[in-house]
């Protein structure tokens, strides 16, 4: 099914917008089809004209059979396109979108979950929480963030969900501390049921996923969503060299590289467009600054390796005391 809405490009109009924290803003949109999302599911949106402005976001409502959807976007401090078009947005405004799609589903029948959300990653888990509050689930819903101003739907949800959420708040100095969060779940007589999902900035699922393993807990029982994700260092612009094609293209600093060689006309392969498939893998065949990698298909050891990246979500920044300018990645296309 998620296929066939895939392909479905549809018209939506927007309903409503607001703010839902510091620098977030919630748009509610009325889509010419209407089915209803699940749980986990997302939405592409075109965002701008011509290549290379679609951008996926969670589902954080489905209302009326999927007659009106939320969704909330974080504004990017570097968006020319993507995230500040959509901050732009107003009712009566019409936006070119896909159905529901599924990545992220919620299993039926553990004995328990967490829910883990990072920032703006809380998007792909409102929905979850609401489905497992409305089953009796056992359940508990742990939000972090920089300050509770950037925090969207935090009041909602703890009232919502009382004394299953946990709040974690950087500036309030109760920063999430992950280990002692995975030890919990290791420790109780639930471990082996216990259903983790988690949607945030890819350092924070970067240390969950590492405290899992290393905890021993079933690698099956930890689920995530990327979309959310940031990298380990700021978006900046650089260049990408095709030896290959003889071509040089510059990377804007909220555009990806897939992106950047789709609206040159370069040809690339993809799908999920979100560092899960690895369709888009290319090799590296220089550097002059640091990879940053912000996909989930490869390795660890192979990320350390750097001598293939995923084009969709991957970067490059600057290599610090490296030379002047921006850095440049030299890569052949498979
Ligand atoms: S398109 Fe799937 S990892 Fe890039």
């Amino acid at each position: 099914m998620a296929v066939q809405a895939r392909t479905r490009r549809q018209r939506a109009r927007v309903v409503e917008v607001a703010d839902a924290a510091e620098g977030v803003r919630r748009i509610v949109l009325e889509p010419e089809h209407p089915e209803h999302a699940a749980p986990g599911t997302h939405i592409d949106v075109e965002t701008g004209n011509g290549v290379g402005r679609v951008r996926s976001y969670s589902v954080v409502r489905s209302e009326d059979g999927g007659r009106r959807l939320t969704l909330s976007v974080q504004l990017s401090p570097t968006s020319r396109g993507g995230s500040a078009a959509m901050h732009r947005l107003r009712v009566g405004d019409e936006l070119s979108v896909t159905g529901p799609l599924q990545n992220f589903p919620l299993a039926v029948g553990a004995a328990r979950y967490v829910l883990v959300a990072g920032g703006i990653g809380v998007t792909a888990l409102v929905a979850m929480a609401s489905a497992l509050r409305r089953r009796g689930a056992d359940y508990e819903l742990v939000l972090a963030g920089r300050s509770r101003a950037v925090m969207a739907y935090l009041d909602d949800l703890a009232a919502e969900h009382g004394d299953r959420v946990r709040i974690h708040v950087d500036d309030e100095g109760t920063p999430l501390a992950v280990d002692d969060l995975v030890a919990g779940i290791a420790r109780s007589s639930a471990s082996a049921a216990t259903e983790l999902y988690m949607c945030g900035p890819i350092g924070l699922m970067d240390a969950v996923s590492q405290s899992w393993a290393e905890h021993g807990l079933p690698a099956a029982n930890l689920r995530f969503e990327t979309f959310g994700s940031s990298g380990r260092h700021p978006a900046e612009e650089f260049l990408v060299r095709l030896p290959q094609l003889g071509r040089e293209i510059t990377v804007a600093p909220d555009t990806s590289i897939l992106d950047a060689l789709d609206a040159a006309g370069v040809e690339t392969l993809s799908d999920c467009r979100k560092g899960e498939c690895g369709l888009c893998l290319a090799k590296v065949v220089g550097a002059t600054g640091t990879v940053d990698h912000r996909d989930v298909f490869l390795s660890e050891s192979q990320k350390e390796r750097s001598s293939s990246l995923c084009l969709c979500v991957s970067r490059a920044a600057a290599a610090d005391g490296g030379p002047a300018g921006p850095a440049v990645l030299s890569l052949h296309l498979t």
